[in-house]
């Protein structure tokens, strides 16, 4: 297993942004510019864009996902949303753990883990966010952090089911700054990664799971970020707002 065996993936997270008429123009639009593409294309939405998504995006190449996921089945807790509830929708990717959550919505390593195993109890595939603050970067923390979280987030995943899960390393400090990591840099953050599940499941199994880079890539960096041993795809955030940008990225992606 190399890098040109995993399975590259592209998905766009819009985060807060359009309206499910937006979601339906932006999807018609990026339709025909990511037909041809040789690499798993993923939308991630918000919830109450995914109707229109999903069915703006029928009979196409671009899988539709979520941006969060509760871990429990159904119950009280107002506001949430179960991924069976996703799952009935045609729904198939949901991002967990972003920097965002952890940051503003009191995610923690522990609800991340517990998202991620809802996630694939109900049959949705997990794009699980690691990454760390330029703090902890600074003061020499960055592969203890990234590893510490993918062991935690991944706590009580069975080997069987790493097919399904992605990892997105993100640091936290090239989120939205435009500040990007270096090719260099998001290779050895995603190296961590891959290292971590590496100790945990042993270096065959991690060989196959796609460790995806994410913060600020767009078009005009996303060739040097992907042609990494270690960048198996983006988590794209801003440049996943405009159809021409995220084509550009998807088309550096299959040309790995
Ligand atoms: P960005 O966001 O591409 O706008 O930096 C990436 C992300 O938050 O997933």
């Amino acid at each position: 297993m190399n890098k040109a065996t995993r399975k590259a993936v592209i998905a766009g997270n819009w985060k807060m942004n359009k309206t499910p008429a937006e979601a339906k123009a932006l999807i018609e639009e990026m339709k025909p510019l990511v037909a041809g593409a040789d690499c798993e294309v993923v939308l991630c939405v918000p919830f109450v864009d995914i109707p229109a998504a999903i069915e703006a995006a029928k009979g196409s190449n671009i899988k539709i996902g979520a941006e969060n996921v509760h871990f429990k089945a159904s119950g009280a807790y107002t506001g949430e949303i179960a991924a069976n509830m996703l799952k009935e929708l045609g729904v198939e990717y949901v991002v967990i753990g972003h920097s965002e959550r952890r940051q503003y919505f009191g995610e923690t390593d522990q609800t991340v883990n517990l998202r991620t195993l809802a996630a694939l109890e109900g049959g949705l595939k997990p794009i699980v966010c690691v990454g760390e603050t330029l703090e902890q970067r600074e003061l020499g923390y960055t592969e203890t952090l990234l590893k510490f979280q993918t062991k935690m987030a991944l706590t009580n995943v069975k080997a069987s089911e790493l097919k399904d899960v992605v990892i997105a390393y993100e640091p936290v400090w090239a989120i939205g700054t435009g500040v990007t990591a270096t090719a260099d840099q998001a290779d050895e953050g995603n190296g961590f990664v891959r290292a971590a599940i590496a100790e945990a499941y042993g270096a065959e199994v991690a060989e196959t799971v796609t460790v995806q880079y994410g913060g600020s890539m767009n078009a005009k960096n996303a060739e040097e970020l992907v042609a990494k041993v270690n960048v198996d795809g983006g988590l794209i955030g801003g440049a996943s707002l405009k159809a021409a940008d995220f084509a550009v990225i998807v088309s550096a992606a299959s040309d790995k």
